[in-house]
């Protein structure tokens, strides 16, 4: 389980500190159903789901195109695609000699980067997941269709069976298209949202397909949930949504998550999903914004320690490092660096977020850590559980329903009329 350091926040605390009546309510409505948004609650169980049902076919679906092929396509955006990407990135950021690589398109709609994916494909044998709930998002759809005629040029008549579609069980155009042309089908279940389908076949197979022991991912996720239904302060979840509920009605309005390990780049930008589409809605919400230290510390340090103290930072850190490289010694000490020799980089690194964070502390940051026990399968899968339960609570916590986003339609209505979509 992911374990929870408010000691940097708690003097930035508001009234009594974190409220944890609030946050048992919040619990308490979800796990019975009776919130806000409740038809879709169905993540709290997915594990449990995916290994009585789907589990056996996506790894036989894995087990083909790896035999089979040197890529695979992704095509999705949004809960349909960021999941995937951010264990894939976290877990495998270096293909093994065996693994295809996985290439994600659809999650935008630049020409440039859709060519470029292409140059990099290259002759390359590949598959094609697809993967949308509705079946009608613009960006999957258009590079769907371009990616089946790609198919279509390299495999002829077989490039239907170079196709795998995750996508709703009875509705919608991808389901028709996928039963129409024997697709293999998985399904991203009604009562889960996209942002919260990454342990859903949506992110299994492509990571299954990376290399990923989704089997250990799926084992760890159930004892994860069970663990996290712990009804106490203790819960790390519950001290999570609390503290950042007391900070934001403290005034600190933005959240950055930071983590000293570059491959996270991709969660961050999954959790930002999380969060912002949950929470930001009714004039209310956190916005989330995300860094990668040290790096960052070189360009946004400066605003962190000194802008508007309307920022407080999450900081994800991996009890153990997945490599040591000890620092060598030189003799001739020519760049003076003797002083970390004979340490090993992740010891280097450890001190450096210490320092980090005494300084932003005592800068006016509020500063919260997750720990996480390893950067592997275990690990990913109590990051996942313990963000999702969080956001949940914590969202209801502010009064709003964490599982619509009406507001993602403005700007789409727009674009369907200026592109000509009949009916738009
Ligand atoms: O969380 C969500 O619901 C969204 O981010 C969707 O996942 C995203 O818009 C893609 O939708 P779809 O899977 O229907 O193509």
């Amino acid at each position: 389980m992911v374990t929870v350091d408010l000691s940097g926040a708690s003097k930035f605390f508001t009234g009594a500190g974190p409220d944890y009546a609030a946050a048992a309510h919040a619990h308490q409505v979800l796990s019975e159903g009776s919130g806000l948004g409740n038809d879709f609650i169905g993540w709290l169980g997915l594990p449990r789901r995916m290994k009585e049902t789907e589990l056996p076919a996506i790894l036989e679906a894995a087990k083909t195109i790896r035999a089979r092929s040197q890529a695979l396509v992704v095509i999705g955006i949004g809960g349909s695609y960021l999941g995937a990407r951010g264990a894939i990135e976290l877990l495998k950021p270096i293909p093994g000699k065996n693994d295809p690589r996985v290439f994600f398109v659809g999650n935008g709609l630049s020409a440039d980067a859709l060519c470029d994916t292409i140059e990099l494909l290259g002759d390359k044998d590949f598959d094609v997941n697809v993967i949308s709930k509705s079946g009608t998002t613009l960006e999957p759809a258009a590079s769907f269709r371009i990616f089946r005629e790609l198919l279509a040029k390299k495999y002829g008549d077989k490039a239907d069976e170079h196709i795998f579609a995750t996508t709703d069980a009875k509705r919608g155009v991808l389901k028709s298209l996928a039963d129409a042309h024997g697709w293999p089908s998985f399904v991203v279940p009604d009562d889960v949202g996209g942002r919260f389908s990454v342990l859903s076949a949506v992110g299994l197979l492509p990571m299954a397909v990376a290399g990923i022991d989704v089997e250990r991912v799926i084992n760890a996720a159930i004892e994860e949930f069970e663990a996290l239904d712990l009804r106490s302060p203790e819960n790390p979840a519950w001290q999570y949504a609390a503290a950042r509920q007391n900070l934001s009605n403290k005034g600190f309005g933005i959240e950055i998550l930071g983590c000293y390990e570059p491959s996270f780049r991709f969660m961050a930008e999954w959790w930002k999903q999380l969060y912002g589409e949950s929470e930001g809605k009714d004039g209310k919400g956190i916005f989330p914004a995300s860094v990668e230290f040290t790096a960052d510390l070189h360009s946004m340090g400066q605003f962190i320690q000194q802008g508007p103290r309307t920022l407080m930072e999450t900081i994800v850190r991996f009890d153990k490092s997945r490599n040591a490289y000890p620092f060598p010694f030189e003799e001739a000490n020519a760049d003076g660096l003797n002083y970390i020799a004979g340490r090993d980089m992740a010891e280097v690194c450890n001190i450096a977020a210490d320092a980090v964070r005494e300084a932003h502390v005592s800068g006016g940051v509020p500063n919260m850590v997750v720990r996480v026990p390893a950067r592997n399968e275990e690990g990913f899968a109590a990051m996942v559980c313990f963000f999702e339960l969080a956001c949940a609570l914590s969202g209801y916590m502010s009064g709003v329903n964490p599982f619509d986003q009406p507001g993602v339609e403005a700007y789409k209505k727009n674009m369907f009329r200026m592109l000509g979509k009949p009916g738009a």
